[in-house]
């Protein structure tokens, strides 16, 4: 298996350039204009050091243009076409549970937040993964803000459901808008990270812009993209893939390699661009941050 050692704020060597040498990611960043893009306050975030990516980039072309986004179509190729979700302006109604229902312009919510990057490993449940640089804040610091009720036990994501710019959604056999949730202890932890950049600059359409959920011990699909909405409720809700099809998708969807989608092994990972194959770990390798929060919940069916 083919590890880089490499410490979570550095860069591959693909991204590096003799003038980024002298000048430095963020000087280079400057020089080439992107600080100062309004809202592209993921260029300016700090690295997080305790997320260790342990396997090396995936190629920005690669991440950037191999994409799940079934509101604009059921193929990888969506990116050019994703180019139509407008990112500004861009509000998120926080609904449901919370002491005072709101809706909140995203440039807003960024003014109150810290963000920083973080380099995070993500695992498909097709079997593709990939390594990619994500900005943006802790879900933590969200909940914060929304001031859940104490009775609100699951906190539910919606997508954007733009008729205009999304062809996907004329598909009648998908129930949109496309939906994911999470048990509020889930939430909370350290390792749920709301995303705005990648790579250094916003999050693009196709991977989710403006605002996504990244949920790197879960299978891709829980990181629901380009959201609008985040309620609170007392019960656990029905969501996107689940409610198409839970002999196939569950609610919790925790990556395990030793729990196979009823079609295909879950045991091995293709690497997007490489397209080396590695083992499947448990929690996509995030045991550490995360196995405490099913210990009470063994009876449920936490891995699909
Ligand atoms: N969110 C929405 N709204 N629509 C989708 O089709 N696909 C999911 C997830 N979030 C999806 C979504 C799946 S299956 C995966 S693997 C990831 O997005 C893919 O993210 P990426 O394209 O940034 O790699």
């Amino acid at each position: 298996m083919h590890i880089l050692r490499r410490r979570g704020w550095e860069i591959s060597e693909s991204r590096v350039t003799p003038e980024s040498a002298m000048l430095g990611r963020r000087g280079l960043l400057k020089a080439a204009g992107v600080l100062s893009v309004a809202g592209a306050l993921p260029a300016l975030a700090e690295p997080n050091a305790k997320f260790v990516a342990g396997r090396a980039l995936t190629d920005e072309k690669y991440a950037t243009t191999y994409n799940n986004f079934y509101e604009f179509d059921e193929t990888k190729s969506i990116w050019k076409e994703a180019q139509a979700l407008k990112q500004r302006p861009w509000t998120i109604e926080l609904a449901g549970l919370v002491k005072q229902p709101r809706t909140i312009g995203l440039d807003d919510l960024l003014k109150q937040v810290q963000t920083e990057e973080r380099i995070y490993r993500h695992r498909c449940v097709e079997t593709w993964a990939m390594t990619v640089p994500w900005s943006g804040f802790s879900l933590a610091q969200l909940l914060a803000i929304a001031e859940p009720l104490g009775s609100a036990k699951y906190v539910v994501f919606q997508s954007a459901a733009d008729k205009a710019a999304m062809p996907g959604l004329r598909s009648p056999y998908y129930p949109w808008p496309y939906t994911e949730g999470l048990a509020i202890d889930e939430a909370a932890n350290d390792l749920a990270f709301m995303v705005t950049g990648l790579y250094g600059k916003p999050v693009p359409p196709q991977n989710g812009g403006p605002l996504r959920i990244a949920l790197p011990w879960k299978y891709g699909f829980k990181s629901a993209k380009s959201i609008v909405k985040i309620s609170f409720t007392e019960k656990r809700p029905e969501t996107f893939w689940e409610g198409l099809n839970p002999g196939e998708y569950g609610f919790w969807a925790n990556v395990n390699p030793a729990v196979s989608h009823p079609r295909w092994s879950q045991a091995r990972e293709k690497l997007l661009g490489s397209g080396e194959m590695v083992p499947t770990q448990i929690y996509n390798g995030y045991g550490d941050f995360v196995a405490g929060l099913y210990e009470g919940r063994k009876g449920e069916k936490l891995f699909m």
